[in-house]
Parts: structure tokens; sequence; C-alpha cells
């Protein structure tokens, strides 16, 4: 029984814009082509049920057994918001992507630049590379020795992370000496890796991300929680926001999971009607990052080489990142009548947190004045109908996420459906969703070529050497 709350701020999946009977029969899913799929998606929604908590599905128990952990987050958070005046996540990946959507989404859009008395909490800053000018412009910016540092690795191993930590724990201890250990909050696995090492011996305050849970699917862990937390944000609504699309998740009828049809649909466009590439368009700046969560998610859960049998596959979809409706103006001609290749998502939300109206004026000008007395509010929903239409009128397939507002509360079920149907798509494409094994290779050969002299580095470095070397001629 769904209570008002369900009801009133439901998010829901509108995929008529997709459907063969709406865009025409060439590229369209028909229904017969989901029904065709009952028996799979059957499977899915069983295996993912019956797996639940289990192997590398540790994240679908993290709406239900965080109570203790929400406690402590938020008893940390208010101890940070009391005595730092920055807050500086250090990490990457899943580790990062997480806590910039849900922070972008749920707080003011010029968060740092607010007045210290009207914003949320510390200033915010996630730093997801190595690039020496970056870190050196965040040094420009911070007072250290007011700077909380949450360095998240769930390896505890990644070099990117590992080395940030280093020049951080050095320029703390310079500024602030002894209390330096004060500053840094950990995020990691309970056993693996050199931070919980580090950790132990330095005393810095931790968290632990569950060994159950991959980086990509962790942020409702203390990842994404605790610096939501120290934002200002509610992060028991985002849980519960959670746990209502999983109550949805329950069923195993396709028409009334909305993780299940999406899944289904898009099994069907990449092996019938073979669409490559996922735009994630959100029609709001607050979900702009939303879609970057979601290309790691996609992308790293879904770009496989082989089957969990070891059957050669190489699939997945290409996640294409863009923002209605700065991208219309850029990549829009590309998506009405490039190659039918792309299928569009929308993130639409029906009533804005601020509403801005558009004054009355240039009366002369006819191609103007015409928006005297509207607001951005209509104008940013005309252009997405708009979008919409063009797609349709040019046989483009695109759905919609509808988000009846945006806040802790939608954005957790927004995260969990993405999640679920990306847990449902590596059932129905029989591979494995949670493993990485391109992302390690890539961090194995960087490591090497720095000159880590572990062993398996020494056998890369081996094979690196045996590589094909550049030719100059190819150099211009
Ligand atoms: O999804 C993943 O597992 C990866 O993208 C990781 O999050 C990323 O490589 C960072 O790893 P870690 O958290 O171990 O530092």
């Amino acid at each position: 029984m769904e209570t008002k709350k369900e009801f009133q701020q439901k998010i829901s999946l509108d995929v008529n814009h997709l459907m063969s009977d709406m865009v025409g029969h060439q590229y369209g899913v028909s229904p017969a082509q989901i029904d065709f799929c009952k028996d799979a998606a059957l499977e899915a929604q069983a295996a993912i049920e019956k797996n639940r908590g289990t192997g590398w599905l540790g994240w679908t128990e993290l709406p239900y057994n965080q109570d203790d952990i929400a406690s402590d987050i938020e008893r940390t958070a208010t101890l940070v918001r009391q005595q730092f005046e920055t807050f500086v996540v250090l990490g990457i990946g899943g580790s990062a992507l997480g806590p910039v959507a849900v922070q972008q989404a749920l707080n003011h859009l010029h968060y740092n630049e607010l007045p210290n008395d009207k914003r949320n909490g510390p200033k915010f800053y996630v730093e997801d590379n190595v690039d020496p000018e970056r870190m050196a412009a965040l040094l420009d910016v911070i007072d250290i020795s007011k700077t909380c540092f949450n360095i998240v690795t769930k390896s505890g191993a990644t070099a990117e992370t590992m080395s940030q930590y280093l020049i951080i724990a050095d320029a703390l201890k310079k500024a602030v000496g002894d209390n330096w250990s004060r500053h840094i909050i950990a995020t990691t696995d309970r056993e693996k890796g050199n931070l919980i090492r580090l950790a132990k011996d330095n005393n810095f305050k931790l968290f632990f991300i569950p060994s159950s849970v991959g980086g990509r699917f962790s942020v409702l862990s203390p990842v994404g929680l605790l610096p939501a937390a120290v934002c200002g944000i509610d992060i028991r609504q985002l849980l519960e926001g959670a746990k209502a699309m999983d109550k949805r998740t329950q069923s195993s009828d396709i028409w009334k999971n909305p993780a299940l049809l999406e899944a289904v649909i898009q099994y069907i466009l990449i092996q019938d009607v073979g669409i490559n590439i996922h735009v994630m368009m959100p029609y709001a700046d607050s979900l702009k990052y939303m879609a970057d969560w979601f290309s790691q998610l996609w992308a790293e859960s879904l770009g496989k080489s082989v089957t969990r049998k070891g059957m050669a596959v190489n699939v997945g979809q290409t996640p294409v990142k863009a923002l209605g409706v700065t991208d219309q103006h850029s990549q829009l001609q590309l998506y009405t009548e490039g190659p039918y290749d792309k299928v569009i998502t929308f993130l639409h939300v029906g009533e804005f947190g601020s509403t801005m109206p558009i004054p009355s004026g240039c009366e002369e000008y006819p191609n103007v004045s015409f928006l005297g007395g509207k607001t951005l509010n209509q104008l940013i929903d005309a252009e997405y109908s708009g979008t919409q239409y063009a797609l349709l009128r040019a046989g483009r397939m695109s759905q919609t996420i509808h988000l009846p507002f945006v806040n802790a509360y939608t954005v957790g079920q927004l995260i969990w459906l993405l999640e679920m149907v990306t847990a449902y798509m590596g059932e129905l494409l029989d591979i494995d969703a949670f493993n990485q094994p391109g992302v390690e290779e890539s961090k194995i050969a960087s490591y090497t070529v720095l000159g880590n002299v572990d062993d398996k580095y020494r056998r890369k470095q081996e094979e690196m050497a045996a590589a094909p070397k550049s030719k100059a001629a190819y150099i211009l």
C-alpha cells in the first residue's frame, strides 16, 4: 500500500517517446518486444532479490542497515560544521562522483559563494583529479588550518587519492603540528588497503565502506552520506527515498517495476536496435552531475568484454552527459539528425526551488516581448517539450524520468532506480556488472610507469616494455 508521501513525491519513468507506436516502427520498441522479455526479466529480478546483500550486492541493504551509522555520520557532521570552515573530499571515481552529484542536486547552486550565515555548512570541495594546478589552486583558496579532509578510497590503494593524502598530510603537519590527524576523516574498507592501517596508526576518525559495496554503488554508504550530512543535507530522506523506490522494485511485473521496465527496454535497444549511446540530459542544473554519476555507473558496470561464463561479448552502451537547455545549442543537432545510435534520457523536474519571472519589455520587438510576463520555469519547460518533440519528429527515441521536485527523497529514489536498472542489466546481459578489470588494468599500468616495485608491477613493466613503440613519423 502506497503512503501519501510515496504517492505525492513519486518519481516516474515515461517511456512513451521510445515506443514504436509513437516514434515509428523502425527504431521504437514495441510492447510485444517487451513482453517477449518477460521471462528473462522475471529471472533478472528474482536473481537480484535472491542475492540481496550478498556478493557485490551489499549496496541493496544500505537503506536498511545504516541506522547507527547514519547517527554517527550526523554527530560527526555536527562537529565538522562547528570546527571547520572548509570540507574537502579527496577521492576519485565512485569515491567522488556520488558526493558531487548529491551536493549539486540538493544544495544551493553557488553553495561555496554564499555568505557563511546562509550556507548549510562549511565550504565544500571534491578533488577527484591529480592535476597539479588543481591541487595548487585548492591550497591557494583554503585555510588548511580550518579545513577537514575526508580521504575516501574503498581499496585504500588508489594512487591518485593516496598521493593527495601524502600532500595534504604533509601540509597539515606543517600548518597545525601535532593536531594534524584531527583534520582527517578516512572512509575506506574495514580491513583491506593502506588507508585503514594509516587511519589506525594515526587515530583518524573512520567510516567504513562495506566490502560488498563497490565504488560506483557506494553513494548511499558513508562515501556519499558523510559529505552530504556535513553540507546540511537530510541523509535520512535520501535513504527513505531509496527505500520507496526499492519497494517498487519488489515487483517482478515489468509494467509495475520501473527499474525492470527500463532495463528490459535498454536491453532491447542494445541487442535488437543497435543503440549503443545513452545520453542523459537533465533539464535542471541541480541534476547536472547526476548525469556524471550515472555515466560511471553505466559505463563501468556494463562495458564488459566477456559474459559471466567467459564468452566474448564486448557489450555496453556509451553514456553521454548533456545539459538541457545548454546542450540544445551544442549537441542536439547531432541527436536529431546524426546516426540512429542513441537514446536520450531526460531528467525533468516538475517544480523548481525558485520561480524567476521574466519582466515585460522591448514591446517594439515582438520576438522578444512575447517572453515578458512568463517565467524562466515556463521557458525551460517549453524547451524540454520542444526538444522532446523535435526528437520524436525526427524518429529519435527519448524517455523521461520525472521528478516532481528535487529533494533528498526524490534524489534517493532516482539513485536507487538507476542502480537497480544497472543491476538488472547485468543479469539480462549475463555479465558481471560489479567488476572493473579495465580500470584495474589502467591503474596497474600507470603505477608501473611511476616505478612501483611490487611484484605484479614488475611483471607489468616487462609486458609494457614489449608494447609497440610510438613512431616519430606519426607525430607532426
Ligand atoms: O567503481 C569503482 O569501483 C571505481 O570507479 C572506483 O570507485 C575508483 O577506481 C576509486 O577506487 P577507490 O575507491 O578504491 O579509491
